[in-house]
């Protein structure tokens, strides 16, 4: 069942529309943020308190792609694999990040501090080779340019 929490900050979002089903997505990352991910019974409940289908919710969870249908370490790092980012250093930069991190892409470390995760274009093309950390955009992140950057920048992440 939702938290008082959960439903009065769903309810919130819900008073700016004229239907509950348009802040499906809104709905689903509150729950996220406290959660921390959507389990499958998550995913009902908000289905239920926005009076849609789960296959309704289901179908909206599955296209956005920040959502997170397993549980995930305490910071995800979204790394870009669009074209761009192809061209300029991506490569360099999932090798980088897996070696720092222990991990392969889709994976937790085992302190459970980051999730690395692929993302297609994160809009800054022109910053290329580029990353998110959480809600943070890093950009200009070839290895080949600065060894060091992509380090130093995860530090302060917890
Ligand atoms: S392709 Fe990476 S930001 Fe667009």
């Amino acid at each position: 069942m939702l938290t008082e929490a959960e439903q009065h900050e769903i309810e919130a979002e819900a008073a700016h529309y004229p239907e509950r089903r348009a802040v499906a997505i809104d709905a689903l990352k509150i729950v996220q943020q406290h959660r921390g991910y959507i389990s499958d019974a998550t995913l009902t409940e908000v289905a239920v308190f926005l009076g849609l289908t789960r296959a309704e919710l289901d179908g909206v969870a599955t296209f956005y792609n920040l959502l997170h249908r397993k549980p995930v370490g305490r910071n995800v790092i979204w790394i870009c694999d669009g074209v761009s980012c192809w061209l300029t250093g991506y490569g360099r930069l999932r090798r980088q990040l897996e070696q720092r991190l222990g991990i392969q892409e889709g994976e937790t470390t085992a302190d459970g501090r980051f999730t690395l995760l692929p993302i297609v274009c994160l809009g800054a093309c022109d910053h290329a080779p580029v990353c998110m950390v959480n809600d943070d955009l890093h950009h200009d992140l070839d290895p080949a340019a600065d060894p060091d950057r992509m380090n130093k920048l995860l530090e302060p992440y917890r």
